[in-house]
């Protein structure tokens, strides 16, 4: 799994060992790095081809091809780290292919199988050796895509299809404090739907209420739930905890929350500190009584949630050194970049 071809390995070679960036001013946007991997698929042999490492370029696409058209499309999102020692990690990258999976199947779109996913992940990362950030300063955020390339004019799935690999190095997803308005109106997700997925619909939809909220000076909004209007579910790109006692609790991921990966690492951290994990429906007035709220995701990785305003109340947490997320934060961090032991087996050195 997961070598470059010999040409490909001679122009890495070739290539300065850092790219020309400045590392301390990445926040979390585009930087377009050398090369991408594009893999298609096959419908007469039912399959992905073997796919390729080329430059990074536009691509081309059939103004009638699904994903344009209707959406039918998905993608992921993983890190790559630097150790101390200049090695590269990813992060857990069999999830995003087993969610891959599950969300391909939603879409009834063909996906990559955990190893094709695996090893196109690591080709783009090393065929972007420089630009992964150095240690401690950032990381190199992966995307992969998987679209329905096939022309559609009619409402089916398309008949060809391409997965596709980039990478932008990356710093913070939010530098200032996350202030959350709970978002009583617009939903992110209904039962049956998408939002168990990830779905590229799942996000511009989110605009809306998220352009309103900034506007008035905040830094994301909450959702709740669809039926009942009184639970919470997530950010508009992120998880949410919250902490009382010894017991942390998250919304159930039951087809309306996206299961993140972040999150799934968070509770068996928490668990491993002797926490109670618990996951389960969270009507909106607990929130005002927990000690600690905290966010999380790939972009976001662990983030103290600073107030949450409902209906005209403002409730402000615990931020910064002595929180939990600040805790949970150091040591999933430290897993990433190679500073704390790997016990639990989740990077994977490349
Ligand atoms: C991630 O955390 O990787 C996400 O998918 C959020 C993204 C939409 C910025």
């Amino acid at each position: 799994m997961g070598s470059l071809s010999k040409q490909d390995q001679v122009e890495c070679r070739d290539k300065a060992e850092y790219a020309d960036v400045n590392w301390d001013e990445l926040g979390f946007s585009l930087t377009k790095t050398d090369y991408m991997f594009v893999m298609n698929f096959n419908p007469d042999q039912a399959k992905f081809s073997q796919g390729t490492i080329t430059p990074f370029a536009n691509i081309q696409l059939c103004p009638s091809s699904g994903i344009l058209n209707y959406a039918q499309g998905l993608f992921e999102g993983l890190k790559a780290y630097r150790k101390a020692d200049e090695r590269i990690l990813l992060f857990r990258p069999e999830e995003n292919a087993m969610r891959m999976k599950m969300g391909a199947d939603r879409m009834c779109m063909p996906s990559p199988t955990v190893e094709q996913f695996v090893d196109a992940v690591k080709k783009t990362v090393l065929a972007n050796k420089r630009w992964v950030p150095p240690h401690g300063r950032g990381s190199l955020y992966i995307r992969p895509l998987l679209m329905g390339t096939g022309p559609n004019l009619g409402v089916k799935p398309a008949s060809e299809y391409t997965f596709l690999v980039y990478a932008s190095p990356v710093g913070s997803y939010n530098n200032g404090e996350l202030n959350l308005l709970v978002e009583d109106k617009v939903h992110r997700a209904t039962p049956g739907g998408t939002g168990g997925i990830k779905a590229v619909t799942n996000y511009s939809p989110v605009y809306k209420p998220l352009t309103q909220a900034k506007a008035k000076g905040f830094s994301d909004v909450l959702f709740l739930d669809a039926l009942t209007g009184s639970n919470i579910e997530e950010g508009s790109a992120c998880n949410i905890f919250i902490l009382k006692g010894n017991v942390i609790s998250t919304p159930t991921a039951d087809g309306t929350i996206l299961p993140g990966i972040t999150r799934k690492s968070i509770m068996e951290l928490a668990s491993g500190f002797g926490y109670q994990v618990e996951e389960r429906a969270i009507p909106i007035e607990e929130v005002f009584e927990a000690e600690e709220v905290f966010c999380t995701g790939t972009a976001m990785v662990v983030k103290s949630v600073a107030s949450i305003t409902y209906g005209g109340k403002r409730i402000e947490y615990k931020t910064g050194a002595d929180t939990l997320a600040e805790k949970l934060h150091a040591t999933l961090t430290g897993i990433q970049t190679g500073v704390n032991e790997d016990k639990l087996g989740w990077t994977m050195a490349i």
